[in-house]
């Protein structure tokens, strides 16, 4: 198959380009478009071969749900057994936005969505580009994130064709995404709300709409073997760069310590080190190879670019990666899950801090 890429600026849309898209969504095929949270590929969410088909190009295990996009609270409706107050509170406070919630299923949503579940995970994005893609399908749109399974989410057009050209029908090119985590997911679906996955919205911004929100035991940790996390993306090993790669925690001044002395080790052996640091750390390490996530002091900053330095040690050929942590800010939650899980959850504690809180 060719992919056709085509470039859709927000401030100035081109018209056919979203009609076409629109048309090859209502036809039973696969666009990935941009987000504000990180690149999606789309597919009619209505219809079970499209989600096979989107199954198929990630790679992507057929238990793991998609997500459904929509543009409207009328939208909504069809898909969903119920919707709650906590829905409409939250859907008023934060949608179009980068919350997800689940809910309990319509008959009309096919378990090819759902992976087999009986509930339905639903975010009305707020990018203009995957909005008017949206609506020009006039169809729900599954999107889970555009990379191959297993690797970092996609949070440029460029991140997408590395992964899936040849392997989708289009690619719409909207420019750098803006918060470059993927949507915070929040389980309504039954008894108190559950946050399956951190995100940009945080349990301190969704407290004072609804209370304190219980958090998934896979979101802080290795789940285990036999317990199942209720998103069941969270059991894979995710986001993962190829090299091995090591997350050193504690205090910035320990961390530079310890990851210069790992350095040193690793040169004597010979292996291709990478450092994931960040502007203000940069100059403090001499490593073969070295990968800035945004500014310490700016966690958006981070946020947005963990992706794209993950990428870049594939590209670099490193042997192993020694990362800084980010515990210390609002959005430490989300960036620390991710990156833990591209870790496979090794770490190194530095100084006073041992293990991860
Ligand atoms: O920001 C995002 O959410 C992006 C953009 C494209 O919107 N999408 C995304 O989709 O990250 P994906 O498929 O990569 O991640 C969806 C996660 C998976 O961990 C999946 O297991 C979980 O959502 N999920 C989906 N439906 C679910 C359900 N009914 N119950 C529990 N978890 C669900
Ligand atoms: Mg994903």
């Amino acid at each position: 198959m060719i992919t056709k890429l085509v470039r859709i600026d927000e401030l100035h849309m081109d018209e056919s380009a979203i009609e076409e898209a629109g048309r090859v969504l209502a036809g039973g095929g696969l666009v990935a478009f941009p987000t504000e949270t990180v690149y999606g590929l789309g597919g009619n969410g209505l219809d079970e071969d499209a989600a096979a088909r989107i199954y198929a190009a990630k790679g992507r295990p057929s238990d793991n749900p998609l997500i459904l996009h929509i543009t409207s609270m009328e939208e909504l409706v069809p898909l969903v057994a119920e919707i709650s107050e906590t829905a409409l509170v939250l859907a008023e406070a934060f949608w179009p936005g980068p919350l997800t919630m689940i809910f309990k299923k319509a008959e009309l949503v096919p378990y090819e969505t759902t992976g087999g579940l009986d509930t339905v995970a639903v975010r009305m994005p707020s990018h203009p580009v995957a909005r008017a893609v949206i609506r020009a399908a006039k169809v729900p749109v599954a999107a889970p994130s555009a990379n191959t399974s297993g690797r970092p989410s996609p949070t440029k057009a460029l991140h997408v064709l590395e992964d899936l050209d040849g392997r989708v029908d289009m690619v719409v090119d909207g420019g750098e995404v803006g918060i470059g985590l993927e949507s915070t997911i929040i389980d309504i679906s039954e008894g108190r709300p559950t946050i399956l996955r951190p995100g940009y919205i945080t349990e301190e911004m969704l407290f004072p709409l609804i209370g304190k929100a219980e958090v998934d035991a896979a979101v802080r940790g290795i789940p285990e073997e036999d317990a199942r996390p209720k998103a069941p993306g969270m059991k894979y090993r995710h986001y993962a760069p190829k090299a091995e790669m090591t997350v050193f925690l504690g205090s910035p001044t320990e961390v530079c310590g310890a990851i210069e002395g790992a350095l040193a080790q690793a040169a004597a052996e010979g292996r291709r080190a990478g450092v994931l640091c960040t502007e203000e750390t940069e100059r403090f390490y001499d490593a073969p190879v070295k990968k800035c996530a945004g500014r310490r002091n700016e966690p958006e900053s981070v946020a947005r670019s963990l992706y794209e330095a993950l990428r870049a040690f594939d590209r670099e050929q490193v042997d192993c990666i020694f990362s800084e942590s980010f515990e210390d800010s609002p959005l430490g939650g989300a960036i620390m899950n991710r990156l833990l899980k591209a870790a496979g959850y090794r770490t190194v504690g530095c100084g006073e801090f041992t293990s991860v809180r």
